[in-house]
This record gives C-alpha cells, structure tokens and sequence, in this order.
C-alpha cells in the first residue's frame, strides 16, 4: 500500500450532466465519503446537482458552453462540446493541486472518477499522470455490446440486415443483433457516438452499478478480455442512503396518493429523464392506461411529448375519464414509488437506473426500451430473469399488458420470480454480499495509490 503519511487520496469525480450517469455518481461519492475520503464533484454548469442535498461533498462547475447546443438530432455534438470546453478548466484545477502540494511534506494522491461520456477527466488524469476509475452507469453487457460494433460493420453484420436481427450475435449470446446499440441510427452517426465512447485513455479500474448474480456470464468475459481490476458495486441505492440526486423536484404527493390503493394494484409509468414521445404514442398509453381500469402513476416529464409543454396533449374527455382513476406527475420520487406495497408493475423504457431499482424490489416490468443500452436490459428482463415482457404501444394492446401483469395468474407467477430475484439483490447488498465486497476491495484499490 501507498505511503501517504497516513492520508488518504482526494477523489475527483466527474458526472455528465445526464440525471442516470450523476445519480450513480452522488450515491458513489456518498458511500465514499462515509469511508473518510475527500470528495469534489466536478460537473459541468449545464444541469448542475444540487450541492444543497450533498453538503458533505466539495463542487466544482466546469464552464461547459453547451446550453445552446441543439439537440433534437442526438447528443454527440453536445458531448464533444462538453468534453472539449470542461477539459481545460479541470486540467487547470487538478494542476494547481498538484503544484501546491510540491512544497508539501505531507502530499495527498489524487484519483479521478469519471463516467464513459466524461471521458476528458480520462485524459486528464493520463496526461497529469493519475490514476483514473471509470464508473459506468450502464449494464455491463453495454460496454462489449458497443464495443464489438466496428468488428460487426467489417463482417457485414452492423447495421444489421432485416434476416439478422432475430437471430443471437454469438459473441454475445443471448442478445440478439436487434438488440444492439445504436442499431435505428445511420451508421455514419454511429460512428461519430462510437469515436466518443470507446475508450481511449487507460483506466486504473472499472465500476458497474451492477450485480454479480444478475450478469455474470458478461462480466467473468470483460474480466478475461481486460486488465484492469472491475468493481461491481449495484445496487448502490440500496447500500448507501443519499439524498435526492434529482434534477428536476419530486412530487412526493404520489406516496399518500399511493397509500390510499390496495397493494399490488397500480401500474407505476415512467420512461426516464431522456425519453421523448410523439403526440400520437402519448395519446395510445393514456387510452391504454384509461381503459385497464387499474389504477396508475403516470409520470410525464415536462417537455416529454413532442410539441407540448406538459399534458395539454391530452383531450378533455380523456382527462376527466383518468380523474379518479389515476395521478399524472411531472417527476416522482420513483426509488420510494417502487418500494410501495401498492405499486404492482413498472412500465419503463429499461433504462439502467430504472432497470436496477425495479429488480430491487421485485416489481413485474412492462418492457418500452427506446435505444443505447435499454433494448439489451430489457431483453435481460424478458428472457433471462423473466421477470418483465415487452410491449407494443397501442391501446387494446397496453390495456391488456397491464392487465396481464396485475390481474392475471401469469402476473403473479412474474412476480414470485421478481421476488426471487430481489432476493439475491438483498444479499448482494448486505454485509458479506457480493457488492458490499467489492465496494471494500474498491476502498483498498484507491488506497493502493
Ligand atoms: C440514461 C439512459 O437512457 C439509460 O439507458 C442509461 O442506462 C443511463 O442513462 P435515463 O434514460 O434517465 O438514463 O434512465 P435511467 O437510467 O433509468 O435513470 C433515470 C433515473 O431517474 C432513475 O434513477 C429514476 O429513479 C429517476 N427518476 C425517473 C426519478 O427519480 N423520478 C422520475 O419521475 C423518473
């Protein structure tokens, strides 16, 4: 172990400015910290944390001149921007650090933390010659999933062809090619996001905010293809207690809302903080949801539907049929939505966070993925944990979707399983458990240096 006359390393870690990448951060550097570690956030000042809920952590903004960025068309000219514009600003900072401490006798090592689309910091910390620890946000199976794409366009097989995509890309069995990042995009753009992604710099370590049990067979592969020591730390939500990571307010008035419905009777809607949906998709999962009869917690971002600012998509008759019915909000504080005894299923578009939290508490999921990593998680929820299905946004169709997962018997044999899989979640997570583990083992890593 390092000699650092008894002090342990700063942690400088990096969040993009995406609320699934600065969640798993905040709850990080939360469970850090509770290990006597010195913490700053950088972020960029484009969607900043609110340093008021984490006054334990030190925040740096990095000017990031992004806001007028558009970004209907994808985020890679965002993400360039941001990794170009932040670069110097860290770069100056850690220097001067590290200047100060040359007239020390008692010198502190720095270790860098970034996310797979920070990835300036990774050059940062190579050029100022720190270690750095990539965390990723994403499932594991993400990182070869997008990394096997260029070997795939030079044997013909990405895009892929119609006849292909049912079938398993063998190097990643049981994921299908439909599966498969980035797959709807043109590939010239593909390229451009892939440029970006993949990693360049040469990380010290890798994170996932995930479970051994739940992606075994994808990580013992990362681990023999890569060097580098790999940290499974998932569920972190359920490890650490942090205050809310949200950038947008919680309407914690959906919790006496839900405790006023019978246990396991409301389906629970909510597609991330990215989504957007045509006014046509929004108007079939309102009817859907109407015509189920159950009750439900629609969360509709404000911006989320194409054209509107909020819920102004919706006719009159269908808001007065929902009255009674259901409660619409604009954010909800979905860790304690999903821990509910009244929320029965999860209608959500699989994106990794959301993923986590709902295996967490062994709720049934209604599968909507959009793109990037979310069609592989949920092809891990429908066919490997079986513990959601996929479902087709139209109407009669979502009506008895959700009727399936909360009425039917085949419903409640998805949730014995889900419960079966929380099971494993919860000893992960205890003391002793796999997570809880590496989490100590990611502690004597850093204080390797
Ligand atoms: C993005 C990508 O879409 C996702 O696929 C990737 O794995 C991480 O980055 P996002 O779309 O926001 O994330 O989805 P997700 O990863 O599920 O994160 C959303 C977070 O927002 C979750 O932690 C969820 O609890 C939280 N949330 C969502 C709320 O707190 N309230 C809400 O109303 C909705």
């Amino acid at each position: 172990m390092a000699d650092h006359g008894g002090r342990r390393p700063r942690l400088v870690m990096v969040a993009s400015p995406l609320q699934g990448h600065m969640t798993p951060m905040l709850q990080l550097a939360t469970y850090l910290h509770s290990q006597n570690f010195s913490i700053t956030i950088a972020h960029s000042d484009f969607n900043p944390p609110d340093s008021s809920n984490h006054p334990d952590l030190i925040f740096l903004p990095l000017p990031a001149n992004v806001s007028n960025i558009d970004t209907s068309d994808g985020m890679t000219k965002f993400f360039q921007a941001l990794n170009h514009n932040c670069k110097p600003h860290l770069h100056n900072h850690l220097l001067q650090i590290i200047n100060e401490q040359k007239e020390s006798l008692n010198k502190e090592s720095i270790v860098i933390f970034h996310d797979n689309l920070t990835f300036f910091a990774g050059s940062v910390a190579d050029e100022l010659g720190l270690p750095s620890i990539v965390l990723r946000g994403s499932s594991a199976v993400f990182f070869p999933a997008v990394n096997i794409i260029p070997q795939l366009h030079q044997e013909g097989r990405f895009p892929p062809q119609d006849s292909l995509l049912q079938e398993v890309v063998p190097e990643l069995n049981p994921f299908r090619y439909k599966d498969l990042p980035f797959t709807r995009r043109p590939i010239h753009k593909t390229f451009e996001l892939l440029t970006m992604l993949i990693t360049k710099t040469s990380p010290s370590a890798f994170i996932w905010n995930t479970i051994e049990y739940l992606e075994q067979p994808i990580l013992t592969q990362i681990r023999q293809q890569y060097q580098a020591p790999v940290f499974t730390i998932g569920p972190l939500h359920k490890i650490v207690a942090t205050r809310s990571t949200s950038f947008l307010e919680e309407d914690t008035s959906c919790i006496s809302w839900l405790d006023k419905r019978a246990s396991k009777s409301v389906i629970y809607v909510s597609l991330g903080s990215l989504a957007k949906l045509d006014e046509k998709v929004a108007i079939e999962m309102a009817c859907g949801l109407v015509n189920s009869d159950q009750p439900f917690l629609w969360v509709v971002r404000p911006g989320s539907v194409r054209g509107f600012e909020w819920i102004e998509f919706l006719p009159e008759g269908l808001v007065d049929e929902m009255k009674g019915r259901g409660l619409i909000v604009k954010w909800a504080p979905q860790k304690s939505v999903l821990a509910h005894n009244a929320v029965g299923g999860f209608w959500s578009h699989c994106g990794w966070n959301s993923t986590m939290e709902g295996v967490s508490e062994g709720v049934p999921m209604l599968c909507q993925p959009f793109d990037v990593d979310q069609l592989l998680n949920a092809r891990y929820l429908t066919d490997v944990w079986k513990t959601g299905f996929g479902i087709v946004v139209e109407r009669r169709e979502i009506e008895g979707a959700i009727k399936r997962v909360l009425v039917d018997k085949e419903g409640e044999e998805m949730r014995q399983r889900a419960m079966e899989i929380q099971e494993k979640v919860k000893v992960a997570a205890s003391v002793g458990g796999s997570s809880c583990n590496s989490l100590k083992d990611l502690v004597a890593f850093i204080l390797s240096f």
